[in-house]
């Protein structure tokens, strides 16, 4: 395959998020299980697997492409003060995820290439669930 500086932004660009994603979830799952939450901790650092694998998955598809496995610089990390404020910036992150994957998963699908265009659609799908997951923990929180 040659060389396309686009698919390479793309892929770049997704090492970057999901990296950053474990950053974040998983400062969260250390802050929350310092503020007592358990529950909330242990599926911040669920989620941080899940992200991990993700970066796992787009570096092993850069190595077969011959794109370097290296993210830009990550985004400043953002705490939150309290559970829900963490939850709402968790969601911007996950919607800005869906957004990338889908762009990226239309562009693979222009190039007519396959393999990466299956694994945008994969890594998109789970970030909508993730999104989901967010969206039933802040109304639960609300509920309460
Ligand atoms: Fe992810
Ligand atoms: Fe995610």
């Amino acid at each position: 395959m040659h060389m396309d500086p686009r698919l390479n932004g793309y892929l770049t660009r997704a090492l970057t998020h999901e990296l950053a994603a474990v950053q974040q979830y998983l400062m969260q799952a250390r802050l929350t299980g310092l503020w007592g939450l358990s529950a909330q901790s242990t599926q911040f650092r669920r989620d941080v697997n899940e992200e991990l694998v993700h970066a796992e998955r787009l570096m092993e598809r850069m190595l077969v492409l011959g794109i370097p496995c290296n993210a830009t610089q990550l985004p400043p990390i953002r705490p939150g003060r309290t559970l829900a404020e963490m939850l709402e910036i968790d969601r911007k992150l996950e919607i800005e995820a869906v957004r990338l994957y889908e762009e990226a998963m239309l562009y693979c699908a222009r190039r007519q290439d396959e393999e990466t265009q299956a694994l945008m659609r994969a890594l998109m799908e789970d970030e909508l669930g993730h999104l989901k997951e967010l969206d039933q923990q802040l109304s639960e929180l609300q509920g309460e």
